[in-house]
């Protein structure tokens, strides 16, 4: 049985969108467990909530790890919105740290998760129950369609790369500081974690399309490839 870690997009997480948003994934994560028996976790993104607590707490003149605390509680409130579009199908608990992922990963659920600890992204929770379980792949998904030579929102010359390596990852994002609600695509903490444990990664367009041919093995966005 093949075990699968998702990261679904803080993108996703804005209220216009959300609840349209959610089901056709939700219908993406059902069929690949009904089809092909996989083992799934689930990483949900901060989104909105996390940025407007953030962006007011720092206004309020809080540290960068309550900060921090406060959008991985956002996450976890959107792990929340997961579960419910999951149904039975999923775990009913959002666990909060690592040994609760995988003693939850031991039942036959989908197992949905949000933040973990303060001072990395997601995206690091989604590579650390990665490398914890072994997975076979690391789905990531994001608003664009992969990892661009330049942030295609701001270059219209911007290319999407079908593979990139996780030292170029370091050298594109990995001088960014540290400060809550503004990790970039991935953080150094992801980065290094896909890279010694050797997940088998891809960053992909956070839509219900992407994701179930992510699931199936197809050259979908871009794929992480350890160093030489
Ligand atoms: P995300 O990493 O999900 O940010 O968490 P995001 O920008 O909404 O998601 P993506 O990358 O676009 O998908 C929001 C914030 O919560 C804190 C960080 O400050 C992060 O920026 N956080 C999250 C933690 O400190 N620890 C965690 O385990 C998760």
């Amino acid at each position: 049985m093949k075990t699968i870690v998702i990261k679904i997009s803080g993108s996703l997480f804005y209220w216009e969108r959300v609840e349209d948003g959610l089901p056709p994934i939700a219908s993406v994560v059902r069929k690949a467990v009904s089809k092909g028996g996989s083992k799934l976790v689930v990483v949900a993104g901060g989104g909105e909530t996390a940025r407007r607590y953030i962006k007011t707490g720092r206004k309020l003149g809080g540290g960068e790890g309550l900060l921090d605390d406060m959008g991985l509680r956002a996450a976890r409130l959107n792990a929340g919105l997961l579960i419910s579009s999951l149904g039975d199908l999923a775990y009913p608990i959002v666990p909060e740290d690592l040994g609760h992922v995988i003693e939850a990963v031991e039942t036959t659920k989908v197992v949905v998760t949000g933040g973990l600890h303060p001072g990395h992204s997601t995206n690091a929770v989604a590579a650390l129950i990665g490398e914890r379980l072994r997975a076979d792949l690391l789905v990531n998904t994001t608003d664009v369609d992969g990892v661009y030579t330049s942030d295609p929102d701001k270059d219209k010359s911007a290319k999407l790369l079908p593979k990139v390596t996780t030292q170029q990852l370091r050298d594109m994002f990995g001088s960014s500081r540290m400060l809550a609600g503004t990790y970039e695509l991935l953080d150094l903490v992801a980065i290094n974690v896909i890279e010694r444990a050797g997940l088998r990664t891809r960053i992909i367009k956070c839509a219900p399309k992407e994701i179930e041919e992510a699931l199936q093995g197809k050259a979908v966005g871009t794929e992480i490839v350890r160093e030489a």
